[in-house]
């Protein structure tokens, strides 16, 4: 099957493309890799992606109907998976235009050419945003939603809208599906979770709304692509569908728990409520659940050690030691050094002290070795290098120290001096 998915470069479309040639079918992407949040970031995401030779991409823009015909045009698409818009609530206080452009113009000239090319099957993304200030919990997708809060929803609601007008005049196939903020690995960094992570680690201040009392229903990206895969097999002729976790968090414990996973307690301003915002969000799931055999499963506790995790290996928090494993032995260990002699000021007192004459006992071994020229074997060479590495590691980890790691450290320089 050929599957068009729209948005392919960003946070959902990539992780939907990558399910979905992992699932052996034929993608092709559309993104204009705009510069609303890292452009840099949508090319990392596409660079995984083009490995696959299932997956071919087009850089252009929706609201370009020339390039959206030419587009569909040249393949032969079985269905579209229209995940690109204009995200973001707040933006679209100071930038209507652009959610004007690609949710409004943009989404008609794609469902416009579906039709015109006998497409079918058309998926879209709208968003629990179209829910505003529902008092009545958890959303249904039965609740009135006429009275969005932010232009954002307003035209996610219109979507909405403009594909019941094709299903209805046009027997077009067309499921929207309300995501309830997703989060993972190669998330936006626009979103608050992902700059609230940049900020703690930076030692930053981060600026918390509603006194962190805000609720949400956030939403592993594994478990949103299940149903968006789920959506993408149905064909139902018209649906709206809920993709939430059918739990909800308040912010503050969100941020309790990056808090927890990188180890470090941030700094906090606790601002009201913004107009534009809902105080909550939370899905009711269970026509999801029936009709797409939808069950997110992940945690936030697990979805966010594994944003974490990909966090720190993406911006090399406490990985740069790795980039030593692509260079030739000798400028390993003088780049071990130099990131040492660096990093030593940020030593945590305590182990520095358990530690420092051990180091610069090695440290001048190493030395020595270069300045003689001496040979060594790679291993002798490799475990010293090593073992510089977890001490520089450690400096990074400096808020998680865990006594453990460092117990084992210590003892593998012991048991290297000892070898001498
Ligand atoms: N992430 C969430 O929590 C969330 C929640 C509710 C709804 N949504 C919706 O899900 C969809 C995907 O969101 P995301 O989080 O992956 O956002 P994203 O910004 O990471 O992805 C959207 C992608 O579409 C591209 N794009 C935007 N306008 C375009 C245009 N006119 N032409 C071509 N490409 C264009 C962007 O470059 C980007 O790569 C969006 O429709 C968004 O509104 C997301």
């Amino acid at each position: 099957m050929t599957i068009l998915v729209t948005g392919s470069a960003g946070f959902i479309g990539f992780h939907t493309t990558q399910k979905l040639l992992q699932n052996g079918e034929q993608v092709i992407g559309i993104d204009n890799f705009n510069d609303y949040y890292d452009p840099s970031l949508k090319e990392a995401r596409n660079k995984i992606l083009e490995q696959s030779p299932n997956y071919k991409l087009y850089r252009g823009d929706l609201t370009d109907l020339s390039f959206v015909q030419k587009v569909l045009s040249e393949n032969k698409i079985d269905k579209i998976c229209h995940l690109a818009a204009q995200a973001g609530v707040r933006y679209s206080l100071t930038n209507p235009h652009a959610y004007i452009q690609s949710n409004l113009v943009g989404f008609a000239n794609l469902i416009d050419e579906a039709k015109k090319n006998e497409i079918k099957d058309f998926i879209y993304a709208s968003s629990s945003s179209v829910y505003g200030n529902n008092e009545k919990i958890p959303f249904s997708i039965e609740d009135n939603v006429d009275y969005p809060v932010s232009l954002y929803a307003a035209t996610k609601k219109s979507n909405e809208l403009i594909a019941y007008s094709y299903h209805h005049l046009y027997n077009m196939n067309c499921t929207g599906l309300r995501f309830f903020t997703a989060y993972g690995p190669y998330g936006r960094p626009d979103m608050a979770y992902f700059s609230f992570t940049k900020d703690i680690i930076a030692d930053k201040t981060i600026k918390i709304h509603s006194h962190g009392q805000m609720k949400r229903d956030f939403t592993y990206i594994d478990d949103i692509v299940v149903g968006i895969i789920a959506a993408l097999k149905k064909s139902y002729p018209y649906e709206i569908f809920n993709l939430g976790n059918n739990q909800i968090v308040t912010l503050g414990r969100f941020i309790e728990v990056i808090e927890q996973e990188l180890g470090i307690s941030a700094k906090k301003e606790y601002l009201p409520i913004q107009p534009e915002e809902a105080q909550i969000t939370y899905a009711n799931i269970d026509y999801s659940r029936e009709k797409l055999n939808y069950h997110p499963k992940t945690s936030i506790e697990e979805g966010i050690k594994k944003f974490i995790n990909w966090y720190k290996e993406y911006y090399q928090i406490g990985t740069q030691t790795k980039n030593y494993q692509q260079q030739p032995i000798w400028q390993k260990t003088k780049q071990a050094i130099i990131d040492f002699q660096n990093l030593a000021p940020f030593w945590p007192k305590i182990e520095a002290e358990k530690i420092n004459q051990l180091f610069l006992d090695l440290l001048v071994d190493l030395t020595q070795d270069i300045v003689t020229g001496q040979k060594e074997t790679n291993s002798q060479i490799m475990a010293k290098i090593a073992a510089l590495e977890s001490i520089i590691l450690i400096e990074y980890d400096l808020n998680q120290v865990e006594k453990q790691r460092l117990d084992l450290m210590y003892k593998n320089i012991q048991e290297i001096k000892n070898a001498k």
